[in-house]
């Protein structure tokens, strides 16, 4: 790859793609899947046949939201939920109604780093649950950890679903969870989905699936560099490659230059060089069982104080507090 000038690169998008597309072996984040295109290819996604993981929530939050959503505010304190890359919230909403119906005094604060998903959830919810207090934010991850104190004086319930906090490596995940730990009090729980170790091919067919949607939604990335960063990646010549590793746990998805190329993104000068079937990495889906989350727990300062799983135990949903 060659940098053709010398550019100040502005936004984080800018900085992350460069960097990842300048490293060897290339990489790009998957935060960056999600636009108001990616967004309505993830909602297609959670309707797939293959794509067990939401389904599976929804049964858990269907068959335990009463007890759920009491164990949130067990003093009747009053709390704010605040729920890290919330998407659609069409499983919140099942909990959200669990809460109204319980009578509890509570807000309710989606944050993801989609701007059109966060207007979409604000907006749906105006309408379906008006008597929900709501307040959308866009923020990414550790930019949100870094100002959660100031967010709530409440007690707060922080719920991470749809196994989100896959999409960060084991050491990763537990930087996040410290730092959640330690922006919370003593009283504070999290609330978060851990997808579960199970048949390896179900793994593989959920992030692969036949349609090819899921390889859409890969390729969205490609889609937003030409976009936003006048970029000329001709998505014909790239495809969508899973791997999943049973020991590790980890599912990994890939886009695969099909031929030896170059591709110029004008915005950052950059001219990017692939051999053929060089990849690019873009997204870990980390799978788990309880000792992993056990030991997740325990490194970042936490315990685990309950369980919710399917009756399939393909997922699970762990209420953690300060240990
Ligand atoms: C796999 S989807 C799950 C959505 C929802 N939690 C669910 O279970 O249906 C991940 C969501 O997290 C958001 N997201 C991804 N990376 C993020 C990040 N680094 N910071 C904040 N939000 C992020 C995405 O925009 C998307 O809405």
């Amino acid at each position: 790859m060659n940098s053709k000038d010398q550019k100040v690169l502005v936004s984080t998008f800018e900085k992350e793609v460069y960097e990842g597309l300048t490293a060897f072996p290339k990489y790009l984040s998957s935060k960056y899947f999600y636009d108001e295109v990616g967004d309505k290819l993830f909602q297609q996604i959670m309707a797939l046949p293959e794509y067990y993981l939401t389904r599976t929530e929804y049964e858990i939050f269907a068959t335990h939201s009463t007890e759920i959503v009491r164990s949130f505010d067990k003093q009747k304190q009053g709390f704010d939920l605040i729920e890290l890359g919330a998407g659609d919230g069409k499983k919140t909403k099942i909990l959200l109604k669990d809460l109204l119906q319980q009578g509890l005094d509570f807000g309710y604060m989606p944050i993801d780093i989609s701007q059109n998903a966060v207007d979409g959830l604000v907006n749906t919810l105006q309408n379906e649950m008006p008597d929900v207090f709501v307040q959308g934010q866009v923020g990414e991850y550790f930019e949100v950890l870094d100002r959660l104190k100031q967010l709530s004086t409440r007690k707060k319930v922080v719920m991470v679903l749809g196994s989100n906090i896959g999409n960060l490596l084991h050491s990763r995940a537990i930087q996040f969870l410290k730092k959640l730990c330690n922006a919370m009090n003593q009283d504070d729980l999290i609330f978060m989905g851990f997808d579960q170790k199970k048949h390896p091919q179900k793994v593989l067919d959920a992030y692969n699936d036949k349609t090819g949607v899921t390889a859409a939604f890969n390729k969205n990335v490609l889609t937003r560099i030409n976009k936003e960063l006048d970029g000329n990646f001709n998505l014909d010549k790239f495809m969508h490659w899973e791997t999943y590793d049973p020991e590790s746990g980890t599912a990994k998805s890939y886009l695969v230059s099909t031929e030896k190329q170059t591709v110029d993104i004008n915005q950052l000068s950059l001219e990017v060089h692939f051999e053929a079937w060089e990849s690019i990495h873009t997204e870990i889906s980390q799978k788990y069982d309880d000792d992993i989350v056990k030991w997740l727990a325990k490194e970042s300062g936490l315990k685990i104080i309950n369980a919710f799983s399917d009756a399939n135990q393909d997922y699970k949903n762990y209420l953690l507090a300060k240990a």
